[in-house]
């Protein structure tokens, strides 16, 4: 059976986009695939959280995750920070990936924005932990949205100079599993900004906790062009706030862009979006009443997590004592 990685950071509550892009292609692999899910508390710390805030998310992303259908009795949900195995494997990456890599990635000129001199040393070496967080568990497919496409492809050039450099066969290489019509869910202010759970304004997103009267402001509010919606998929060139809409409404309704324009071409954004409302309120309200009831008992999700990183450990500990063995690391 193939082991399934993926992560995700408890920087907010997580969107629609972390949903579609990632959370339930993460619940559907669990059928067939040993699946490790990580809350990543270390990726989190690359740019500024208040402490306290912190420990918080990271417990409210459980509880989505636990709602989304992560089942942390066939699997293994626990949180980054508690299985040491993943910064032990991340220095040794540190030493392996090439600054020249690391300058290209797109999301730290993103993230770093214009003051990249006074980005965090962490935010530059965060491919080469998202890195490790796979290897660490040999793990071969990895389920993420669209924009985590650049830091697999680098995760699999440190697996390959690693086992180049050793003349070693230890690291496999990874498979990206990026599915579906919503791989890359827009804002609905500017369809052409990613969705994201740290922009500023909520207006841009909806959220996995948002309950039926905040979906249908959002999406009554969200922009879109003066136009009809077209028959046709070739309609929709430049027009990335209708494009986004049809996406998510084909997702969510498990159909394709031809599919929904089959049935809703020549409609108005009015009569759109009301539909697409609906199919929102359908799909994520459930989620909503699940997580709060979830978070209403923290000291379960608490013990999910801890049982979670202990049978992790059991699995990465020995990958990575074998890792340091071949690099000439002292073993006690
Ligand atoms: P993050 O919130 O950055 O930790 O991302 C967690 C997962 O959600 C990753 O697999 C991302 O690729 C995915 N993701 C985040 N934002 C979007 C988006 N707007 N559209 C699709 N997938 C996304
Ligand atoms: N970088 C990913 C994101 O922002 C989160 C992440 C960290 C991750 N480690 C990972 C995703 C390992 C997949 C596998 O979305």
């Amino acid at each position: 059976m193939q082991r399934i990685f993926s992560g995700i950071q408890p920087s907010g509550i997580p969107q629609l986009g972390n949903y579609l892009g990632a959370l339930r292609n993460w619940v559907a692999l669990q059928d067939g695939h040993e699946c490790i899910y990580c809350v990543v508390d270390l990726h989190a710390l690359t740019q500024w959280q208040e402490p306290a805030q912190l420990r918080q998310a990271t417990r409210e992303m459980a509880a989505s995750l636990l709602a989304c259908g992560v089942d942390a009795r066939r699997h293994i949900l626990f949180q980054q920070s508690a299985v040491h195995a993943h910064v032990r494997l991340a220095w040794l990456f540190n030493c392996v990936a090439r600054m020249g890599w690391l300058n290209r990635m797109t999301q730290f000129k993103d993230k770093a924005g214009k003051d990249r001199e006074n980005a965090s040393t962490g935010l530059f070496v965060y491919p080469n932990l998202m890195a490790a967080d796979i290897l660490t568990y040999h793990a071969t497919r990895v389920p993420v949205g669209d924009d985590q496409r650049q830091h697999l492809e680098l995760a699999n050039d440190i697996a390959k100079k690693f086992n180049h450099d050793y003349g070693v066969e230890f690291f496999p290489l990874i498979e990206p599993v990026i599915l579906g019509v919503a791989a890359r869910v827009m804002s609905l202010r500017d369809g052409t900004k990613k969705m994201s759970k740290s922009d500023p304004s909520d207006q841009s997103r909806i959220n996995l906790t948002d309950d039926a009267d905040a979906i249908a402001l959002k999406i009554r509010r969200a922009r879109t062009d003066p136009e009809p919606l077209p028959s046709e998929p070739a309609g929709l060139e430049s027009r990335p706030e209708a494009r986004n809409l049809v996406g998510i409404f084909a997702a969510l309704a498990d159909t394709d862009v031809a599919g929904v324009l089959g049935e809703h071409g020549g409609k108005g954004f009015d009569r759109f979006k009301e539909v697409l409302t609906a199919l929102l309120v359908a799909k994520l309200t459930p989620i909503a009443e699940e997580t709060k009831r979830w978070l209403a008992d923290p000291a379960t999700i608490d013990a999910v997590l801890r049982e979670g990183a202990a049978r992790a450990r059991t699995i990465a500990d020995p990958i990575v004592d074998e890792a340091e063995r071949l690099v000439g690391l002292l073993q006690p």
